[in-house]
């Protein structure tokens, strides 16, 4: 953790749990005449400065929408073109993050996925053993998929309550959900975090991802801080 960062994560101004759906990638590279796959390299670029002006302002937990479930059937050449990346900016991105005291979890399913890119993912995993902070990757990440496979495990343990429910959901072991953001002007969740983001603060920006500054994402964060939270109660 930087010198400077806040210890304020008792404070109800700053959000716990950021998600962020990083949309826009595709146009970013089009406007500029490129192939898709370049705008996909430029959001990854883009993945660290963010996630460490949020963990800097005091959040403890931020999620970033990677690869949904549906993503994977965009073009095969789009899909390999994803998945390459992954394989070579994977470790070197979660260095980065471990140095800002992060340690990083994966969300999404698996099975499916190749043996190599599991591997990866485990050992991407050990990285930041220890850190207290946590950067959540959702990587073939589906949220309906998410709550059908929660609901099975806690029909199975014999109790379907909230809290098994949420006990089986990936996100188990994170701080609640606040804020969720998207970029690339598109107004919905694109089914990402469907349970989680019940009473989560949601913020729309029409800045394509790779293009989204810390000081756009500090400008949200001072929204938060101002926004009546009521759940429900007068
Ligand atoms: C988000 O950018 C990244 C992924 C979905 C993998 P897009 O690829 O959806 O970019 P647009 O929305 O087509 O511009
Ligand atoms: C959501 O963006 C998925 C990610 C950012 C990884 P999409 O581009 O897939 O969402 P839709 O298709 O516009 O709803
Ligand atoms: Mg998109």
């Amino acid at each position: 953790m930087k010198s400077d960062a806040v210890d304020i994560s008792a404070d109800a101004r700053i959000p716990r749990h950021v998600g962020i759906i990083m949309d826009g990638n595709g146009r970013w590279a089009t406007s500029r005449h490129l192939p898709r796959a370049a705008g996909h390299r430029a959001g990854v670029k883009n993945i660290e400065p963010i996630v460490e002006c949020m963990l800097d302002r005091g959040v403890r937990c931020v999620t970033v929408f990677a690869f949904s479930t549906e993503n994977g059937g965009r073009p095969v050449s789009e899909v390999k073109s994803l998945f390459a990346l992954f394989r070579k900016q994977i470790l070197p991105l979660v260095k980065k993050l471990v140095v800002r005291g992060a340690r990083v979890v994966f969300s999404g399913e698996r099975e499916s996925l190749p043996d190599d890119v599991v591997k990866l993912m485990t050992e991407a995993e050990t990285l930041g053993d220890g850190n207290d902070k946590t950067v959540n990757i959702a990587f073939n990440y589906g949220s309906r998929a998410e709550i059908v496979r929660a609901c099975k495990l806690a029909a199975a343990s014999g109790e379907i309550t909230e809290r098994s429910i949420e006990r089986g959901l990936y996100t188990a072991d994170l701080p609640e959900l606040d804020m969720i953001v998207r970029t690339g002007g598109e107004k919905r969740l694109s089914n990402f975090l469907l349970y989680q983001a019940a009473y989560g603060e949601l913020f729309f920006t029409d800045t394509l991802w790779p293009d989204f500054s810390a000081a756009e994402a500090c400008d949200m964060l001072d929204e938060f801080a101002k926004r009546t939270r009521r759940f429900g109660k007068v």
